[in-house]
Order: structure tokens, then sequence, then C-alpha cells
């Protein structure tokens, strides 16, 4: 079954490309309109979101919020650390609570995996997966995916190295499922402590040395050390992660000289990216918090049923 026929967007897993080549497509006129002096278009007038997240979050959160915005939706953000759930309203009681207000949409994060899903099973509402546990960022990858065809012309068969904490991943994930689809030469590289058992049968190839991970590839995403799970032991410290796995200006000579470096933030300068290269022209990372606002409008556009006379010219 395609995108356009499922009722939430939970993961990539579940995606066949020419779902991912719609989304990146659509959020091709989304981008324009960002551009514009007058960013705002009346699709979605009439239509109401709801951003629920249990787990903090600028980018992802603020840019659905003004997705919703540029495309005339009614958007709320239902902050979770100042509503009832901390007098002990259940999950099930507080999205029960946001559906009968009439929202349309809910995009959610949670730090359990399959929250979303379970969501998902018992209400009207259509469900955004934004980030569950280790398991999918599915908005994420498809704006790393939006931003890598933007420069390269095109996702086919590149290679690309996934370096950092590939255990704690959701990013990862999403990436793998996504890329995998377009006959990418997926690599992940990072300590044996933070590479899942069996990372293979995703379909990549892994690799612990950073050198040998990079040689030849067209893009490299450096994922964030969660410092939340430091205190897990699962490396020594930080400035040890460094020294092994921090990228750097001269790693990127092992690479493809027009190699695109992918960050999807909030960036550690100085562990897994250095602020050389986290700022220069090489690294993307502030397009890509573009571009994710231009992929969520489209998948507002695709999933509430806006009117496509309305996102053009
Ligand atoms: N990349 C990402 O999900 O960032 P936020 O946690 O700020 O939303």
């Amino acid at each position: 079954m395609g995108f356009e026929q499922t009722k939430d967007l939970l993961g990539l897993r579940e995606l066949n490309r020419e779902d991912i080549e719609l989304i990146l497509n659509t959020a091709l006129p989304m981008k324009d309109i960002i551009k514009r002096d007058i960013k705002k278009v009346p699709t979605l007038r009439g239509k109401a979101l709801a951003t629920v997240f249990y787990e903090p979050s600028t980018r992802t959160r603020t840019s659905f919020e003004i997705a919703g915005k540029y495309l005339s939706a009614d958007t709320v953000n239902l902050t979770v650390n100042t509503s009832s759930v901390l007098k002990g309203e259940s999950l099930r009681d507080t999205i029960k609570t946001i559906e009968v207000m009439g929202f349309d949409l809910m995009v959610m994060r949670h730090s359990m995996s399959g929250t979303p899903h379970y969501v998902a099973r018992n209400t009207r509402m259509r469900i955004i997966n934004a980030g569950d546990g280790a398991n999918e960022h599915p908005t994420q990858a498809l704006l790393d995916m939006f931003s890598i065809k933007e420069k390269k012309g095109s996702l086919d068969n590149l290679k690309i190295a996934i370096v950092g904490d590939i255990l704690h991943s959701r990013v990862a994930r999403s990436n793998i499922y996504g890329l995998s689809k377009f006959g990418c030469e997926v690599r992940v590289v990072g300590p044996s402590t933070l590479m899942p058992p069996e990372i293979e049968k995703l379909g990549v190839k892994r690799y612990y040395n950073l050198d040998e991970a990079l040689n030849g590839v067209d893009v490299i995403n450096v994922l964030r050390i969660q410092r939340e799970r430091q205190q897990l032991g699962l490396f020594p410290s930080l400035d040890e992660y460094a020294d092994l796995y921090m990228l750097s200006p001269e790693h990127l000579l092992r690479a493809k000289d027009d190699v695109l470096v992918l960050h999807p933030g909030p960036m550690n300068r100085g562990v897994e990216i250095s602020s050389q290269l986290a700022d220069s022209n090489v690294a993307v990372i502030n397009e890509q918090v573009t571009n994710g606002v231009a992929v969520r409008m489209a998948l507002l556009f695709l999933m509430m049923g806006g009117a496509k006379d309305e996102i053009a010219n």
C-alpha cells in the first residue's frame, strides 16, 4: 500500500521508494514558499495539528509548528512537562483528550519505541512519528535525503557513512531504511559498544575504524553523542571518543572530493564533530534545518489533503 493510502507516518521501513520520492518532490515547491516574502498559503485552512512531545526538541517541534502555520493549519503545541501528564494522566487519556478537541493530525515524540504505533492504532487522528526511542525518526531521515538529493542531484547508488552512536540512534535506523531503497551503500562506524549486534542484517557494512569507513564516500552523516547515556559507561570519556571518532577536516581526504557532511543536531562541538568542520562549506547542517521545514510542510500537505493548485507559484 502506498503512502497516500496509509493513515500514519510511523517509519521509513514501511515506505517504498515511490512514497519517498513523492514526499521529496512535494517538498520542492514548499521550499520555494519558505523563501517568499509572504510565507503563507491557504491550503490547510480549517485543519488542526497538535504536536505532543514527551522528549525535548528544538528543530523537529518548531519546524512542524511553523510548517503548519505556513500552510494555514491551526497548530497547537502540548508541552508535556507543563501538562496534566505531571498530574498522572495516562498516555491513552492524554491522546483521547486531544482527539476529542477535533485535531486532524498529531505529531508525536516519545522515549519508548513503538509508542506512536500504539497511539496510531487507538485514535482516528493521523499520527506522524517525530522520534520513538531508538527505533525511528522518519522525518529527520527524509530531510537528510532531501538535503543529499539537493546537493548531489540523485540519491541513487551513493556511498554514505553514518558515524557515531548507532546503537541508540533512531536517525541512523531511519536513514538506513530510506537510503537502502535507493541502492545506496550504507556504512556504519563507531565504537563496538555503540554498535547494535547483527546490524549487518539491515544491509549495511560495519566499521570500527573511521578512516577506513570514509574511504570513497559521497556523504558523511555524523550522529550526536547522547550525553544523557554517558552514565551507562559505553565509552571511557568524551575526550577518548573524540580522539577516535570526532570528524575533522583532515578525515575528509579519504572521502570523495565533493563529500557532503550532515549532522541532525543538536551538535556536541568538539566531541563528534570539530567546530571548524561544522562551520565549513562542506557541512550542510543549517540547510538541513531549512529543508526540515519544507519536508514537514510536504508531509502535512499530503496527509491533511491540501489542494495542489494552492502551492503552485
Ligand atoms: N534532529 C532533531 O531531532 O533535533 P531536535 O531534537 O532538536 O528536534
